[in-house]
């Protein structure tokens, strides 16, 4: 049996840089027609020289796969002149609160230093990507982060706001209050709970920011996604760490999902009788929202066991070991 999907699309992804780039682009750009991906660099990306650089580095790391990298800024002040002149060059930029997650210190701590350059995002058509988090209890974050999200949908009707990696049943209700509100959702989030995480032996390569939440809230995003929900888009937040990041004391957070994205989703779907809705979710929406028309690429998924590596060079991936239905093919 055959499942070809058109165009497949990781609208929210972590490439890295130097060897670590090298290691993980070929899994993205091979399986994948495009990605958004993430600006939270060492240094991260807050010029069009350095969006450049890093897209021309990641493009030489493809392999010759028919793949677009759609490039994102890292949201400080900026202006109107310098959006207008990075505007084509990238289809977002990505508003981190200050400390939030890795690599994220010089995101925003203060939000009316950002509200000039939200009115010229907004007047220019740039989205907005959020990470919404705030710095409270780890279980309470996203749900803390709902009032600003609140704040900026309200007084930024015209923008268009994407609310990254939701977890809870309460940031899908806020998402139908706003028409300008959109969210990606990751694989694992999917699959996974806290309890997965923390309950048995403690799971370094589970741990990721947002935290997986309870089983009521999986219930919710799964059912989101499952009826279809045209505002709720796949973006893996593949975000490898190496091993000595993972296995030690003060594990950094991301799980590492690209290479079984598309086959592991593919499962999911069939399982709950909806896979004629995983073309939708992995590009058609997506499309849609960010207006955007990525490279004729059709991915051919084949109903052959396989089983997944215990590692891609230096990083574990998500559900390592376990045998996997569909396999994408590799002509
Ligand atoms: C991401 C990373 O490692 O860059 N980590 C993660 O747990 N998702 C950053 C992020 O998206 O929060
Ligand atoms: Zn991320």
């Amino acid at each position: 049996m055959e499942l070809i999907i058109d165009s497949p699309l990781d609208m929210h992804l972590h490439l890295r840089e130097g060897d670590m780039l090298g290691q993980v682009a070929p899994y993205t750009a091979r399986d994948f027609a495009g990605a958004v991906v993430m600006p939270n660099l060492l240094s991260p990306v807050t010029s069009l020289a350095a969006v450049h650089t890093y897209r021309d580095q990641i493009l030489s790391c493809c392999l010759g796969h028919v793949f677009t990298p759609y490039m994102t800024l890292f949201l400080q002040p900026y202006t109107r002149e310098e959006l207008a002149a990075m505007k084509d060059d990238i289809i977002g930029i990505k508003l981190y609160p200050a400390g939030i997650t890795t690599q994220s210190e010089n995101g925003v701590s203060d939000f009316d230093s950002i509200v000039e350059t939200l009115q010229s995002m907004s007047d220019l058509h740039i989205p907005l990507l959020v990470h919404g988090e705030s710095n409270g209890f780890v279980m309470d974050r996203e749900r803390e982060f709902l009032s600003q999200y609140q704040w900026l949908a309200e007084n930024f009707p015209k923008l268009t706001i994407v609310m990254e990696h939701i977890t809870t049943a309460d940031s899908l209700k806020l998402l139908d209050l706003y028409p300008n509100l959109f969210a990606t959702v990751t694989l694992h989030h999917l699959l996974i709970t806290l309890d997965d995480v923390v309950g048995g032996m403690l799971e370094p390569d589970l741990f990721c920011k947002p935290i997986a939440k309870t089983p009521e809230d999986r219930l919710a995003l799964q059912q989101a996604v499952l009826s279809g929900h045209p505002k709720l888009v796949f973006g893996s937040d593949s975000a490898p760490h190496p091993r000595h990041k993972k296995e030690c004391c003060g594990c950094a957070a991301g799980i590492f999902s690209s290479p079984v994205a598309l086959p592991m989703l593919a499962e999911f779907f069939e399982d709950h009788h909806k896979l004629d809705l995983l073309q939708n979710f992995v590009s058609h929406f997506a499309k849609k929202i960010y207006k955007i028309s990525p490279p004729v690429k059709k991915v051919t998924l084949t109903k052959k066991p396989w089983q997944v590596p215990e590692k891609y060079g230096d990083v574990r991936p998500f559900l390592a070991g376990r045998t996997m239905r569909w396999q994408v093919s590799h002509k």
